[in-house]
C-alpha cells in the first residue's frame, strides 16, 4: 500500500511538499525535548539530500528560532498557512493541488494514489509557492514585516567571540555576508571592529592599543565606569556598536546614521582593561524626552544587575538635565522586565522614604511629586503603581496603600542589590544640542 517515494530522509515527498513556509507543525526542541508548535520560516537543502527547516516557535521570542532537521517535525500534524482572503487549506486539498501540479511537472513516477480524496473544490484555495520568494503573508511574525524583508528574519551570524566570551546571537544583524559564512566572527572588545579570524584579531590588537571604549569617561566608582560616545565624532565605533547590539535586539533598525545619538557604554575594570558589559543609546534631542533609545546588557554579563544599573544611570542623566525621562517604545521582552523591576524598586523606595519623614499629616504625596522625585514620566509611574497593585479607590478619590508586607519585601530586595549608581561619581554636564545647529 505504501508506495510513496521518499526523499532519503524518511519523509515522503508528499509530506515534504506540505512543509512550506508559513506552515505550522509541532517541533521537538533539541534543547528540552519538548514539542512546541512552530512555524516554518525557511528551508534549505543539506548535502545529504535532506532538508533543514528554520522554525519560529509560536508565542516564543524570536531569539529561540533555529534550524531543525526533519526528524524533529511531527509531520502528521501539519497546518498549512492561511492567507487573508482564504479559508484554511486542508492538507488533503493541498495535496491534491500539489499532485496535479506534480503530475504535469514530474513524469518520474510520482504516485498520487494516496490522495484518494478527489473532490477538490474549485474555490480559490491557494497553493503556497514551493520555493517562495520573500516573507510569507501570514504568521505571528507579521509585526516586523514592514521593516524587515524575509532574509532578516533568519539569524545570520553563527557565533561571536569578544574578549573572553563566546556568544551565540539571538537575531539577524547586517554583518558583511562573507563573515556570516564563518563559524565565528572575532570582535575587538575595545573598538568593536569585526575580524574574520583570531589571527586577524591578534594583528589588529598590535595596532589597536585601546583598552577602554572611546569617548569621555563620565562616571567611575570602584570597578564600574560609563563612557559617553558621540555618534558623529566616533562614527566607526558607534556603527560597530549598533551592529553588535542588533545581534541581541530584535526591533533595532539603526546601523549607519549614528550622528543624532549619544552612546553610554558601561564597563567593568580588571587588570586587562575596561570591558564593556552593556550600553544604552540616547537621542541628542528628543521631542518626547526619551532618555533611552536602545538598551542592552551583553548576554555574557546578564543576570548580574547591569541592566538595572544602566537604567538607573539613564534616570540620573535625566535628573541632571532636569527632565522626566522614559525609554523609547517598544521595549523588548527582556527590556520590559528590567524596567518593571527598576520602576517597582524606585517607586517603592520613594514612597517608603517619604513615609519615613512625611512633610504633611496625614502623609500626602501626589503622582506628580513622585514623578519629579524619580524623573519618571507620569504614565510609567501610574503603570508601576497599578502593576504593584498599590492604587485604591477610597471615598471618592484614589489613594496609595502600602502594606507592611510590601515594605518588607522591598527592603529585602534592596538589601540584595549591593551595587548602585552613585550620583557623586558622575562628572557630566548636559549639552544643549539645539543651540549647535548641526551636531
Ligand atoms: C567589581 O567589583 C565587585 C564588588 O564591588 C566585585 O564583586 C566584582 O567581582 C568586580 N569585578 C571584577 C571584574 O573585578
Ligand atoms: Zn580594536
Amino acid at each position: 500500500m505504501k508506495s510513496e517515494l521518499t526523499n532519503g530522509s524518511g519523509i515522503s515527498n508528499k509530506i515534504a511538499l506540505l512543509l512550506v513556509e508559513g506552515a505550522r507543525v509541532p517541533v521537538r526542541k533539541r534543547s528540552t525535548d519538548d514539542w512546541i508548535e512552530g512555524e516554518i520560516v525557511a528551508k534549505r537543502p543539506l548535502e545529504n539530500g535532506k532538508q533543514e527547516f528554520y522554525i519560529h516557535y509560536i508565542d516564543y521570542n524570536k531569539r529561540l528560532d533555529e534550524w531543525v532537521s526533519d526528524d524533529q517535525l511531527d509531520v502528521n500534524k501539519i497546518k498549512l498557512p492561511q492567507t487573508k482572503n482564504s479559508r484554511p487549506v486542508s492538507p488533503t486539498a493541498m495535496l491534491n493541488k500539489v499532485s496535479r501540479k506534480r503530475k504535469i511537472e514530474d513524469t518520474n513516477g510520482y504516485s498520487s494514489s494516496h490522495s484518494a480524496n478527489s473532490d477538490t473544490d474549485d474555490s480559490p484555495t491557494i497553493v503556497p509557492p514551493i520555493v517562495p520568494a520573500g516573507p510569507p503573508s501570514t504568521g505571528s511574525l507579521s509585526q516586523n514585516q514592514n521593516t524587515y524583508d524575509g532574509l532578516t528574519r533568519i539569524k545570520n551570524v553563527q557565533q561571536i567571540e569578544m574578549g573572553k566570551a563566546r556568544m551565540t546571537p539571538w537575531y539577524f544583524s547586517p554583518y558583511p555576508q562573507e563573515l556570516c559564512n564563518l563559524p565565528v566572527i572575532y570582535i575587538c572588545e575595545f573598538c568593536l571592529k569585526y575580524l574574520k579570524s583570531s589571527n586577524c584579531l591578534k594583528r589588529h590588537k598590535l595596532k589597536c592599543k585601546l583598552y577602554h571604549p572611546p569617548g569621555n569617561e563620565i562616571y567611575r566608582k570602584n570597578n564600574i565606569s560609563v563612557f559617553e560616545i558621540d555618534g558623529r565624532k566616533n562614527k566607526n565605533y558607534a556603527q560597530n556598536l549598533c551592529l553588535l547590539a542588533k545581534l541581541f535586539l530584535d526591533h533595532k533598525t539603526l546601523y549607519y546614521d549614528t550622528d543624532p545619538f549619544l552612546f553610554y557604554v558601561m564597563t567593568e575594570y580588571d587588570q586587562f582593561g575596561l570591558h564593556m558589559v552593556g550600553y544604552f543609546s540616547k537621542e541628542k534631542e528628543s521631542s518626547e524626552d526619551y532618555n533611552v533609545a536602545c538598551i542592552l546588557t551583553l548576554p555574557c554579563h546578564q543576570k548580574k544587575g547591569y541592566g538595572r544599573l544602566l537604567i538607573e544611570f539613564s534616570y540620573l542623566l535625566s535628573q541632571v538635565e532636569g527632565k522626566l525621562g522614559s525609554p523609547e517604545k517598544p521595549l523588548s521582552d527582556l527590556g520590559l522586565l528590567s524596567y518593571r523591576s527598576y520602576w517597582s524598586n524606585a517607586v517603592l523606595e520613594a514612597l517608603i522614604q517619604y513615609l519615613d519623614s512625611p512633610t504633611e499629616s496625614p502623609p500626602s504625596l501626589t503622582i506628580l511629586e513622585l514623578c519629579d522625585r524619580l524623573c519618571m514620566k507620569k504614565e510609567d509611574v501610574i503603570s508601576t503603581l497599578q502593576h504593584l497593585n498599590l492604587i485604591h479607590y477610597y471615598k471618592g478619590q484614589y489613594i496609595i496603600c502600602l502594606s507592611n508586607e510590601i515594605i518588607d519585601q522591598h527592603r529585602k530586595s534592596m538589601f540584595r542589590r549591593k551595587v548602585r549608581i552613585d550620583e557623586k561619581y558622575l562628572q557630566w554636564q548636559p549639552k544643549d544640542w539645539s543651540k549647535r545647529g548641526k551636531w
